[in-house]
């Protein structure tokens, strides 16, 4: 059983909040009667109406990106950068599942399935996301233990991860180190590093989950299939 309003909104009809304004405006019916309240739960059976026609299930697309620097994680940009959603050849009202920063690359999902995305970037989700950061300086072992049993960042202690050293280089002094985490919080990698005095250079996520970007070419992006999307579906109810 879920809210009406996101029950509308995962059909891929319109936003969450205009669902409910339609709702409020007395244009929603539910096995034929007129809904007001907000908070009325619908099962997947119910029949529902907007506007007197019969509510249809848009059908799910599912896409992994390999972003590119320089574009960003979001459906529209009011300052007219190229958004992920516009690399995607879709008619489809898509959106990313969670975000990477404008200069991250790497995997990135993208999807009109609103009920897969609310449980991959649920906090209790446990999701791997694999990260490989370049950082300046040679990062030691006891650095890398620190950021394996959490950091402070924001007030407040990261979840434990795994972080593994994979290259030094010592005429550039950098640091190439492999990090999984489970949380998605607002720049968490690179907050992570700095709270331990190193800057992140560059930053790409290797792996959303069981899905890598190997074969993916900057920018470039293929559908998953339904045997992928089960997958994730599990991974997400873990
Ligand atoms: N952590 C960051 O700092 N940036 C990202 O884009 C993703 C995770």
């Amino acid at each position: 059983m879920e809210r009406l309003q996101k029950v509308i909104a995962n059909s891929g009809y319109c936003s969450r909040r205009k669902a409910e304004e339609l709702i409020k405006q007395g244009l929603v019916k539910v096995n034929g009667e007129t809904v007001l309240e907000l908070g009325l739960k619908v099962d997947g059976n119910a029949a529902i109406m907007i506007n007197n026609k019969p509510l249809k299930q848009e059908k799910k697309e599912y896409y992994l990106l390999n972003k590119p620097r320089e574009v960003i994680s979001s459906v529209t940009d009011d300052k007219g950068r190229t958004t992920v959603v516009d690399l995607i050849e879709t008619t489809t009202r898509i959106y990313p599942i969670g975000r990477l920063d404008y200069d991250t690359t790497g995997a990135i999902i993208l999807t009109n399935d609103g009920e897969l995305a609310n449980l991959l970037m649920h906090p209790k989700s446990n999701i791997d996301k694999v990260y490989i950061a370049k950082i300046n300086g040679l990062i030691g072992k006891v650095e890398i233990n620190k950021l394996q049993r959490g950091v402070i960042i924001d007030n407040k202690k990261t979840s434990k991860c795994k972080a593994k050293i994979k290259k030094y280089d010592k005429k550039t002094d950098t640091s190439i180190v492999e990090l999984t985490i489970h949380e998605g919080k607002n720049h968490q990698v690179k907050k992570m590093f700095e709270s331990i005095g190193y800057k992140v250079l560059k930053l790409k996520r290797e792996k959303y989950s069981y899905l890598d970007v190997n074969n993916l070419k900057s920018g470039e992006y293929r559908t998953l299939n339904p045997k992928e999307v089960k997958k994730l579906y599990n991974e997400a109810k873990k």
